[in-house]
């Protein structure tokens, strides 16, 4: 088997990456290797092994098996990126990179849409280690960002779109300014997975929740942090080491599985996303759809410079005079919507978000929120059960 994919396309990166060199012979996928303690041939052996904790190479059971091994280089292939350190859930993806590059003094630029753990690790957790944090308005330009930065900022950190709210961001002119003042550009790119190339754009590490697409059937948490220099990658690696960072490899197994058909799952479900967003445009209760795919929406312009494709998580913003309450009706109403957090499965799901007020930036999106994320049912199906829960929104209006 070959894992020499450069230059491949895309798909048959997907179908090959992460599956050479791990020793087995016969079967297609890299088996399950699980294991604490690894034993050695003699002291010296033991102590070389001791000496190589930045490479793909079994030293004791923190340091991964062959079956993280080849998760990290499917995640890196995907992501454009070097070298990947798979973490235990999305949210760790999101705090190991945030301990690695911040100490006691020091300032980070939030997103004001960033997903809300990250937020709650920034107000509860980083202020106790004397880290101070600014949320800007993730819409912001290039020039307003760099009047936030101060002395002693060293993290700016984006997620693009936002969570909730889908803002695009501007990557490469932010992380371009970031550059200028010496610090490091941290990028949440779950969203971006199948369409988003981080490293092109000026990120130095990139964020995945793999619990969402790469996982794919709801049904494993695993993170990853990737990254593009071996400076980056010695400090990622050894502060997820430090903080005890490990994953299943029976998860990572099951998420180098998902892997493997992502790309087909997420074309599919893209396409089905933006047929159920438009449909919704189209409804009187809708005020607003958040699907930076679909023309005119907020963010489409720069989605569609920096992107290749959607994922089929958005937003629907309601009318000002539809109640929290008939928004929850609908997603009681709901029949093939489970009702539930969490994207990136195989099935549909539905999420009223209340009303987003920033504070930072561009203020209020005027009405109840709903977060739809289109799974692999049909398309004409969904929007069938959309329009009986809109029956019930409106009979509770
Ligand atoms: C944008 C984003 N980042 C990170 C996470 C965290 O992922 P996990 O649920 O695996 O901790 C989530 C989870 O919803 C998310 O939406």
């Amino acid at each position: 088997m070959n894992d020499k994919t450069e230059g491949q396309g895309y798909f048959t990166r997907l179908s090959h990456a992460g599956r050479a060199g791990t020793n087995v012979r016969g079967f297609v996928n890299v088996p399950v290797h699980r294991g604490s303690t690894m034993l050695y041939g003699s002291m010296s052996e033991r102590t070389n092994a001791a000496n190589e904790r930045f490479e793909q190479k079994a030293h004791y059971g923190t340091g991964g098996s062959a079956t993280h091994w080849a998760l990290e280089n499917v995640v890196a292939e995907i992501e454009g990126g070097t070298r990947c350190q798979i973490v235990s859930t999305g949210l760790a993806a999101v705090t190991v990179p945030l301990l690695a590059y911040l100490k006691a003094g020091e300032h980070v630029l939030m997103p004001d849409s960033c997903y809300g753990p990250a937020r709650t690790f920034c107000d509860n957790f980083l202020s106790k280690m004397g880290v101070a944090t600014t949320y800007y308005d993730p819409s912001i330009s290039g020039e307003a960002i760099e009047a936030l930065f101060q002395p002693n900022t060293t993290v700016l950190y984006l997620e693009s779109p936002g969570s909730h709210t889908f803002e695009v961001q501007d990557v490469p002119a932010l992380a371009a300014v970031a550059k200028k003042r010496g610090a490091k550009v941290l990028m949440d790119n779950t969203w971006g997975i199948h369409h988003f190339q981080p490293f092109q754009h000026g990120v130095d590490v990139s964020i995945q929740a793999l619990t969402k697409y790469v996982v794919g059937h709801s049904d494993v948490l695993l993170g990853s942090i990737t990254v593009n220099s071996q400076e980056d990658w010695e400090r990622v690696r050894s502060t997820s080491v430090i903080l005890g960072q490990y994953a299943s490899p029976d998860d990572c197994w099951l998420a180098l599985r998902g892997a493997r058909t992502m790309g087909v799952r997420m074309d599919r479900q893209e396409k089905s996303a933006v047929e159920v967003a438009a449909w919704l445009r189209t409804r009187p209760e809708v005020k607003q759809v958040l699907h930076p795919a679909l023309p005119g929406a907020p963010g489409h312009e720069i989605w569609k410079r920096d992107f290749t494709g959607a994922c089929s998580l958005f937003g629907v913003v309601f009318r000002e005079d539809i109640t929290r309450e008939s928004v929850h009706a609908m997603a009681e109403a709901l029949q093939l919507f489970g009702k539930g957090a969490s994207w990136g499965g195989f099935e549909s799901l539905a999420l009223p978000t209340g009303t987003v007020t920033r504070t930072a930036g561009s203020g209020q999106f005027g009405g109840e929120m709903l977060r739809l994320h289109v799974g692999l049912e049909d398309p004409d199906d969904l929007k069938a059960d959309l329009a009986q829960g809109l029956t019930v929104l409106n009979a509770r209006r």
